[in-house]
């Protein structure tokens, strides 16, 4: 739109709507034949003053003739929530958008969902599958019914699935028995250790992958798949293979001052080469706010600058004597809670309710993904889906 001519209808987006043969325009509210005799400048004029009173009056009602000859505003209603879809307006013409149905496996405290609604990409239906009863309460709490609680992965049955058809699946499989930390590991294979559960990631995987092929959806179904960097070769290998593509490594430290080292798999169109870069700038060195910057008021000082891999043994942050914190009434001592959920990427107080224990808000943030990276991973679904 021209800046000194053009009137710009209010409350509403616009974007210049440019189409079909432009040829020369039936009526340009930016012509540049003033030029002549006074006379003829103010002919012109006038007849510019009563094409703009024309066209403003048009100005939600443009027949397709008008649009397919001019160079026009076209209103661009912002879009807003409907039940199953949101609604986008052009020209009066209304287009559904779905939101997307998203499954998410080992679900824990579905930080999933919570990178998914920062990102502005609110789901229709977000199914967890989980069987924590303390992962279950926090998620009730925070999310009520707009969790669709599935319960264990591996009571998942053909009946349940074809009913779902997802456009987002992700999961993390327990890491417990595939780590290296641990040495006595049954690996991915190993009965009755929680290895063999990635293969009902991969159950779940194929069959909506299966699914969303054979209704011509095979590119519109996105996934990740996420699990620890202390992965053995061999199984880090298998994985890869079973999932037909190799892994991308990331860091807490990417995006705030806390190591926490992640595989990820995934069709998500990332650049992989962007990522490992960025990965190798910042894994020792988080370069924006320092540990400091995430305390709660001011008598608290904290004696590093990055927090080392969170878990729910609480003296791996304690390193030669020194505690993470020190705080002018208590002394030398460990983050609250509160401040470790924001350096996750959650609300303050998000594993506090209902009458949460410590030492279970301590269970459910070692096991949990931290926000920030799942954002990343999930930022290029935006332009779909955001709200
Ligand atoms: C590594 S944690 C994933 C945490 C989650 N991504 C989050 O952000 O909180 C693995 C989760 O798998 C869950 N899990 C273990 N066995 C399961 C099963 N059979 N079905 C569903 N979930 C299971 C555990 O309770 C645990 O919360």
């Amino acid at each position: 739109m021209c800046d000194s001519c053009c009137v710009a209808p209010q409350d509403s987006m616009y974007y210049p709507y440019s189409v079909g043969s432009m040829g020369k325009p039936k009526f340009s509210l930016c012509q540049k034949k003033n030029s002549g005799s006074p006379a003829y400048r103010k002919r012109v004029g006038e007849r510019n003053v009563r094409r703009q009173v024309r066209n403003a009056s048009l100005k939600y009602d443009f027949s397709p003739s008008d649009v397919q000859n001019c160079h026009v505003a076209v209103p661009l209603m912002n879009v807003a929530p409907d039940g199953r879809y949101q609604q986008i307006s052009v020209n009066g013409h209304y287009f559904p958008i779905k939101r997307p149905v998203v499954v998410s496996l080992f679900d824990g405290i579905s930080a999933g969902l919570v990178a998914l609604k920062s990102l502005g990409i609110i789901p229709d239906t977000y199914y967890s599958s989980e069987i924590d009863e303390d992962a279950l309460r926090i998620q009730r709490f925070n999310f009520g019914a707009n969790i669709h609680q599935l319960g264990d992965v591996r009571g998942l049955q053909y009946e349940t699935l074809r009913n779902i058809a997802p456009d987002i699946l992700f999961g993390g499989s327990p890491c417990s028995d595939l780590s290296r930390v641990n040495p006595n590991r049954k690996g991915i294979e190993g009965e009755d250790g929680s290895g063999p559960l990635f293969f009902e990631f991969l159950r779940v995987l194929l069959f909506f992958k299966h699914a969303a092929q054979l209704s011509n959806r095979g590119n519109e179904f996105f996934w990740f798949f996420e699990n620890t960097r202390n992965l053995d070769i061999e199984t880090c290998s298998a994985i890869s293979m079973y999932l037909g593509c190799e892994p991308m490594t990331m860091c807490s430290s990417m995006f705030v001052p806390m190591t926490r080292q992640r595989y990820f798999w995934t069709n998500i169109p990332l650049c992989k080469d962007k990522v490992e870069a960025m990965y190798a700038e910042r894994k020792s060195s988080y370069r924006g706010r320092v540990l400091q910057d995430y305390l709660c008021g001011s008598g608290r000082t904290a004696n590093i600058k990055t927090l080392p891999t969170f878990t729910s043994n609480l003296s791996n942050l304690v390193k030669g004597g020194m505690f993470p914190v020190t705080d002018d009434t208590s002394g030398p001592g460990h983050l609250f809670y509160s401040e470790i959920e924001t350096i996750f990427g959650f609300p303050i107080h998000y594993t506090a309710g209902p009458n949460t224990p410590l030492h279970i808000r301590k269970k459910v943030l070692a096991k949990t993904w931290d926000v920030h990276t799942i954002k990343y991973i999930l930022e290029p679904l935006i332009m779909r889906w955001k709200c």
